[in-house]
């Protein structure tokens, strides 16, 4: 049976197997988008359609309590205490909790926003101060790029006919890059993370890179830290895989470490960042530390006492977000994740326990197996699992515990599909279906890169059916279906939903055949509401950002069955949200009624300097470029999008 999605002929990529999921979401899934797509333009200021607008909430510096002083937009020039006091930068995962917790309201809730990395030319009043050999010298520099990374709880209200605004709140916090905060699940209290300043193993100091994010049933966030390695240097001779697999080299992006030894160190705060092996063994020093970071962790929004866990049962990688299942009593969970790195995996983690209201709470993500998953060209796949079940996989790791400090290791040795960059997952909130963002691999295709690779994972790697275009300049959309719709399931059925592309390539690359209106490249972020509307998020690089900015297009996938000819289909692919210069558009939720939506600018300006800023978003002309967090609601406060 054929069929097409966006002018792709389905029969191309799934083989004979159509996704079950296209009757039942008809049957539940009834509505249009109700606002038109909107033009790409290449402007400074957030394009939305007409009806709607845009508030701008919690930018980079915003106090987020009643005491920490204001932001200085134009000199940057909070010290490092203040910047803990206030909203971190680079926005990214975001995810809404109701609150107080069995609230039915939309107009009071808790906020978990992202703070993934920082714009460190904009930071400080002059940029980072070095010395002749880039070595860093200001200990609060330093401090403050710290405390701008990790996650902001923030609780906002809803004045009537007003904006959203902060509460002034003992729920508000700031978790940085040094926040204390425990590990949990297989690897904890192992050798691989024992440092000097943790002998057991149990705890830790902070989160970094926290890119997308997940949520689950009982009402905790998930954060996930992404290239983590970009903070770390080792310089031995031969550095251990737990490092090398992961990219850390011999040089950091900000040079945390070249403070160690400072006067004004405290309890090795720069040092940690240096993971050579300098002492006698891993508890006189930090080779260990990188270990105890590329992990999922939890967070409780509603327990402002609560100390974030590390869940190391859930694997080591660069975790891009961490998207469950549909959450059924009775059966165990099954928590979506992205490797985005290019030639990783997309992974599965499967709770031992089947959920249900009486264990439901952080301790079923402690115990259960991770899946990574192998894509067969009939357009079926299987989950491998990746645990002390396989002979072969503890002889090499030695048990569980170094299996999952070298996921992606372990994963090379049992033939999981090289992709094009996992990012964000979305599951469909009818059918279970898992969409998942393969944002780019402009070295697909390239002979020496190619060579490297295969020689590492020991495959053909070129180009694969579920990475077809080589080199994949636009990225593509893969989604797939559970084999009985059990989230427990070994294997699946897949396809692609949905290729980006600039309007005016060939149709070999233009494969859905995109217009001037939905021309995207580079998916990112992704998202189902409740009602079944597909959130796309760009962070785009390529040529296609001489046309627009970074942008979140929608599109209801039910109805694109429904109407299966080009270019009809493109009516049903529309771009909503255009964001300003330099910028990525990631993170999105919504508040449960629909009226609200929560989007991130990230980096605006990423590519100028403090003398030629590329952007001045939010503050406009004289100002520093801000991250920040935008509030879409429609001017009749109807629902947003249908
Ligand atoms: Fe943080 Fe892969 O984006
Ligand atoms: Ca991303
Ligand atoms: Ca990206």
């Amino acid at each position: 049976m054929g069929g097409y999605l966006l002018g792709v002929p389905l029969i191309d990529y799934v083989g004979a197997r159509m996704p079950r999921s296209v009757t039942e979401a008809h049957a539940t899934v009834a509505q249009q988008l109700s606002f038109e797509s909107i033009p790409g333009p290449l402007v400074e200021t957030v394009s939305v359609p007409p009806g709607y607008r845009v508030q701008v909430f919690a930018p980079w510096g915003t106090p987020i309590n009643g005491v920490s002083p204001g932001f200085d937009p134009v000199h940057a020039s909070n010290s490092a205490e203040d910047q803990a006091a206030q909203a971190g930068d680079h926005h990214d995962g975001i995810h809404y909790f109701p609150f107080p917790r069995d609230y039915q309201g939309s107009d009071h809730g808790l906020l978990c926003i992202n703070y993934e990395n920082i714009s460190q030319q904009y930071m400080h009043p002059n940029g980072a101060t070095v010395d002749d050999n880039g070595n860093r010298l200001v200990p609060d520099e330093v401090h403050k790029e710290i405390n701008a990374h990790g996650v902001g709880v923030i609780e906002l209200q809803h004045a009537l006919g007003g904006d959203r605004e902060i509460v002034d709140s003992g729920f508000n916090r700031r978790i940085t890059g040094a926040t204390p905060l425990a590990l949990s699940g297989p690897v904890a209290g192992s050798q691989f993370v024992q440092t000097r300043y943790s002998p057991d193993g149990r705890h830790g100091r902070g989160t970094l890179n926290n890119c997308g994010n997940g949520f689950t049933p009982w009402g905790t966030y998930l954060t996930c830290e992404e290239n983590w390695n970009a903070y770390f240097v080792n310089h031995d001779a031969v550095p251990p895989r737990e490092h090398s697999r992961y990219g850390i080299s011999g040089e950091s992006d900000y040079g945390w470490e070249t403070l160690a030894g400072h006067p004004q160190e405290i309890d090795d705060e720069f040092a940690r960042f240096n993971a050579s092996a300098s002492g006698a063994s891993a508890v006189d020093d930090y080779r260990n530390e990188p270990n105890q970071f590329g992990w999922i962790v939890e967070i409780d929004p509603y327990d402002p006492s609560s100390m974030p866990v590390k869940r190391t049962a859930m694997g080591r990688m660069g975790h891009e977000g961490c998207w469950a299942g549909k959450f059924e009593k009775g059966r165990p969970l099954a928590f979506y994740m992205g490797d985005d790195s290019r030639f990783e995996y997309i992974y599965k983690f499967v709770t031992r326990k089947k959920y249900n209201s009486r264990n439901a709470d952080g301790s079923l993500l402690d115990e259960g197996t991770l899946y990574v998953a192998r894509f067969d060209d009939d357009g079926t796949g299987e989950w491998l699992p990746l645990d002390d079940s396989n002979p072969e996989l503890v002889q090499e790791f030695g048990g569980l515990s170094g299996i999952l400090v070298n996921t992606r290791s372990a994963a090379d040795m049992v033939g999981a599909t090289p992709m094009d960059r996992p990012e964000w997952g979305a599951v469909h909130p009818l059918t279970g279906e898992v969409f998942m963002t393969l944002t780019n691999n402009t070295r697909r295709g390239d002979g020496e890169i190619t060579e490297a690779v295969e020689e590492l994972k020991g495959m053909d790697i070129g180009s694969t059916h579920p990475n077809p275009r080589a080199p994949n300049d636009y990225g593509h959309i893969i989604r797939w279906r559970e084999d009985d719709d059990d989230p427990a399931a070994t294997t699946f059925t897949w396809d692609i939903f949905l290729f980006g592309s600039p309007a005016d390539q060939p149709p070999e690359v233009n494969r859905s055949g995109l217009t001037r209106r939905n021309q995207f490249a580079s998916p990112d972020g992704l998202w189902f509401d409740p009602r079944g509307v597909l959130w796309i998020e760009t962070d785009d690089g390529s040529d296609l950002r001489e046309k627009t900015n970074n942008q979140l297009l929608a599109v209801i996938p039910a109805s694109l069955e429904a109407n299966a000819i080009t270019p009809e289909n493109q009516t049903h692919l529309r771009r909503f949200l255009v964001g300003p210069v330099d910028c990525e558009i990631t993170g999105i939720d919504m508040t449960p009624d629909g009226r609200a939506m929560f989007v991130n600018v990230q980096h605006p300006g990423e590519e100028g300097t403090i003398e030629s800023p590329t952007s001045t978003f939010p503050g406009g002309p004289g100002t520093r470029p801000r991250s920040a967090t935008l509030i879409i609601t429609r001017e009749d406060d109807g629902i947003i999008g249908l």
